[in-house]
């Protein structure tokens, strides 16, 4: 089956993921919807621990499998991934989804040179001779813009810095083409002249392959750059989404306006003062009842009843866009322009 119009590339519906513990189960994702596109960018964001590595490790079919129970469905092109067996998912990875991680070194090994360590991934997916991937390498290396890659190919990972790391692992993550590219906290440890190189040549690597790309990231600043649409994550579950405009621009629900305040602002004066997110991110072996947000929010006594502590809020998706919060449509206008007076003054 191939995607079509009515069918997303990437299909993630109602996905729960409960660890066992000793302490109890850890439920790190508890209930996520959402489609990507061929050639679209999802960001998701979240403070750590809102289940945005365990979300895509488990779509990658990488994650803890003892002690793990899983539900929901995850669909690629029309395949279902948690019911694949380990050898199709093998055979997935690499070839038709990939993934790059926030430590470089930590996932090159230091015995092998960068050449061979890119050519053994085409060599496994292909079945090329040692030599055509050798060149593939070398193609590979010189597309993510390394320099003298005919010789930097025969060079150690602790050889290179760690910018050109991160940009020999994107040469490893796409060397098969992939459709669709995970990053997790992809330019997080880098600094930023180098995080908007990388990022920059996503973008140019997704106009020239049409790569379908889940960026995962903390920082909202980096959302801005690079996605076209918007998962907000908390506690194990989506509190928003919509376009990267609709959520940036307009956001609904007051933790993205917390996550807004708690960074630069994008394009209003730079001395506005920024304010972390008051309190700790929920515990997901004992979740807060209701909204998993409420303990933190500071509009729960605009809601009567007291019912932010008891009903979880439904999250309705229109066209792509909603939020799970109590206030009403107009509450969340109008207090999102209030919120946004006091960061333009
Ligand atoms: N194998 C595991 N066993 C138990 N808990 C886990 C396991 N992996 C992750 N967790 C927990 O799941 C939650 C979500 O983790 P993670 O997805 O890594 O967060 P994020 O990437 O958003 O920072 C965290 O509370 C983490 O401690
Ligand atoms: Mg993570």
């Amino acid at each position: 089956m191939t995607s079509t119009d009515q069918q997303p590339f990437l299909s993630v519906r109602d996905l729960k993921v409960h660890f066992s513990t000793e302490d109890g189960v850890v439920k790190a994702v508890d209930g996520l919807t959402f489609d990507l596109a061929k050639g679209k960018t999802l960001g998701i964001v979240g403070e750590s621990g809102s289940g945005k590595s365990v979300t895509n490790l488990t779509i990658l079919g990488l994650h803890d499998r003892d002690r793990t129970a899983i539900d929901g469905e995850i669909l690629l092109d029309g395949k279902e991934l948690l019911t694949a067996s380990e050898r199709e998912l093998e055979r997935l990875r690499g070839n038709k989804m990939s993934m790059i991680f926030q430590d470089a070194l930590a996932s090159l090994s230091p015995y092998h040179t960068i050449g061979k360590q890119i050519g053994e991934t085409y060599r496994k997916h292909t079945g090329a001779s040692k030599k055509e991937a050798r060149e593939r390498a070398i193609e590979m290396l010189k597309r993510v813009g390394i320099p003298q890659p005919d010789m930097r190919v025969d060079d150690y990972p602790h050889q290179f810095s760690g910018g050109m790391r991160q940009r020999a692992m994107i040469a490893m993550a796409l060397v098969c083409d992939p459709e669709l590219l995970i990053a997790d906290e992809p330019t997080t440890a880098l600094d930023v002249t180098v995080q908007a190189q990388i990022m920059d040549l996503l973008k140019d690597l997704q106009q020239e392959f049409g790569t379908a790309i889940i960026f995962i990231t903390h920082d909202l600043g980096v959302i801005a750059d690079i996605a076209d649409d918007v998962l907000v994550m908390y506690g194990g579950r989506c509190v928003e989404r919509g376009t990267k405009k609709e959520v940036l621009r307009a956001p609904q629900h007051p933790y993205t306006w917390g996550l807004l305040g708690s960074m630069p602002s994008l394009d209003g004066p730079v001395d506005v003062p920024l304010n972390p997110i008051p309190g700790a991110p929920p515990s997901l072996l004992n979740p807060p009842t209701g909204c998993r947000f409420h303990p933190r929010c500071t509009f729960t006594e605009k809601i009567e009843g007291g019912l932010c502590s008891t009903e979880q809020p439904l999250l309705k998706i229109t066209d792509g866009r909603g939020a799970a919060c109590h206030l009403t449509a107009d509450q969340r206008r109008e207090f999102f322009a209030d919120y946004a007076a006091t960061r333009s003054h």
